[in-house]
C-alpha cells in the first residue's frame, strides 16, 4: 500500500552577525563564562541587529534552503512558520516572508508552541502535505527572543539568542514501508498546568505591552527530560525504530545538559547526537532547523538517513518527529 509522505528537499538557516559570548555578559550581569558553559553549554549566542525583525532571519533561511533544495519558490504552496516573537501581533510573519519570496498564491499563517515551535510546525505542515491539501511545504521557525528577555535577570538573560532555520518538504508518493523517504511519523503533547513556570509576563490582551521571558529555570529542566522520553519512546512504537536504528539525534538547543541526560536515558550514542547549542544558545523555535543545517551542511545528515527530532517548551509543549531525510 503506497503512501503519501513528506520528504525534505533541503534546509537552510541564518544566524545574525552581532555575537555576544559569555565574557561579554559577565560584564553586564553576575555570572561568568564557567558557570554558563557548565550549566548549560553555551558559550555564544547571535543578537539580531536593530532593525532587524524576525521576518528578516525567516527569509534569509527559507532563501538557504530553496536554494539547498534547487527549487524554485513559486511551487511553494504552504508556509508555517513557527515562532513567539512576531514582527508584529498581526498579520502572521508568514505573510511577509511569503511577499519577500514572490508567492502569492497557497496559504501562509505563523504558529505559536514557543520552543516546540518547529516540531509542531512540522507535523502541521505534514498533515496538510499528506492529505493533499498542499503540494510542497516551507518549514521555518524564527525567533528575535534577545527582544523580550530581562537583560537584568542572570537566570534568563544568558540562555537565549536570535536565529532562524528552514526546511522544504515535497508531498511526494512512496510505497509505504518504514524505508521509506520523509517524515514517518509526528506525535505532539502539552499540558496547560505548567504554563506558569516557563511565560512572557505581558501580551496583547492582558497588559498591551510585550512583556519579559519569565522561568523557572530549575522547575522545566526536571519535567524537560521525562517529558522528552516519553514522545521520542511514542516515535519509536509507532514506528518500531530504536536508539540503535537511528542515525542522528537532533533535539531542541536549550541546554546540553537536558540533551546529555535525555540522549542517555534512552541509550543513544553520543556520537549520534547533533548539538549546536554552544553556537548559538537557545533559539527557541529555531533551534532544531539551525541544528540540522549545520549537520547536513558537514556532511553528517545524507540521504536515507533517520533523524530523530524532539522539542521541550513552554506551556509546556513538547512532541517528536521521526524523518527519514
Ligand atoms: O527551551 C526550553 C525551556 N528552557 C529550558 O529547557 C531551560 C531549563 N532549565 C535549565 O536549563 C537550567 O535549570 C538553568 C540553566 C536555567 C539553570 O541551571 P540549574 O543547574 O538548574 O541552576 P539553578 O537554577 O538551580 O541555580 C543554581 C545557582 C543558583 O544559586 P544558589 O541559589 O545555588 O546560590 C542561581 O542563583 O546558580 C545561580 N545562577 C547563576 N549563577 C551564575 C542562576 N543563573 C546564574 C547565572 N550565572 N547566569
Amino acid at each position: 500500500m503506497t503512501a503519501i509522505r513528506s520528504v525534505v528537499l533541503g534546509c537552510g538557516s541564518y544566524l545574525p552577525e552581532r555575537i555576544l559570548t559569555n565574557a561579554e555578559l559577565a560584564s553586564q550581569v553576575d555570572t561568568s563564562d564557567e558557570w554558563i558553559v557548565q550549566r548549560t553549554g553555551i558559550r555564544q549566542r547571535h543578537i539580531a541587529a536593530d532593525g532587524e525583525f524576525t521576518s528578516h532571519l525567516a527569509i534569509k533561511a527559507a532563501q538557504a534552503a530553496i536554494a539547498h533544495a534547487g527549487i524554485d519558490a513559486q511551487s511553494i504552496d504552504l508556509i508555517v512558520l513557527a515562532t513567539s516573537t512576531p514582527d508584529n501581533t498581526f498579520p502572521a510573519t508568514a505573510v511577509s516572508v511569503q511577499h519577500a519570496l514572490g508567492i502569492n498564491h497557497g496559504a501562509a499563517f505563523d504558529l505559536q508552541a514557543v520552543c516546540s515551535g518547529f516540531v509542531f510546525a512540522l507535523a502541521t505542515a505534514d498533515n496538510f502535505l499528506r492529505t493533499g491539501a498542499f503540494k510542497r511545504a516551507l518549514v521555518i521557525g524564527a525567533e528575535t527572543f534577545s527582544r523580550i528577555l530581562d537583560w537584568t535577570d542572570r537566570g534568563t538573560c544568558v540562555l537565549f539568542g536570535d536565529g532562524a532555520g528552514a526546511i522544504i518538504l515535497d508531498a511526494q508518493q512512496q510505497p509505504g514501508l518504514s524505508t521509506d523517504r520523509g517524515i514517518l511519523t509526528t506525535h505532539l503533547r502539552s499540558d496547560g498546568r505548567h504554563k506558569a513556570k516557563l511565560y512572557v509576563d505581558g501580551g496583547v490582551s492582558s497588559t498591551q505591552t510585550t512583556g519579559h521571558l519569565r522561568m523557572e529555570g530549575r522547575e522545566v529542566f526536571k519535567h524537560a527530560v521525562g517529558m522528552i522520553t516519553d514522545v521520542i519512546v511514542d516515535a519509536f512504537n509507532a514506528t518500531g525504530a530504536n536508539a540503535e536504528s537511528i542515525d542522528w539525534f537532533v533535539p531542541h538547543q536549550a541546554n546540553k545538559r537536558i540533551i546529555d541526560a535525555s540522549a542517555h536515558k534512552l541509550h543513544i550514542a553520543p556520537q549520534k547526537v547533533v548539538l549546536t547549542v554552544d553556537l548559538h544558545g537557545n533559539t527557541s523555535a529555531a533551534s532544531i532547523p539551525l541544528a540540522l543545517s549545520v549537520a547536513v551542511a558537514d556532511g553528517r545528515i545524507k540521504k536515507g538517513d533517520l533523524v530523530l527530532l524532539e522539542a521541550m517548551g513552554g506551556g509546556f509543549t513538547w512532541g517528536s518527529a521521526l524523518v527519514r531525510w
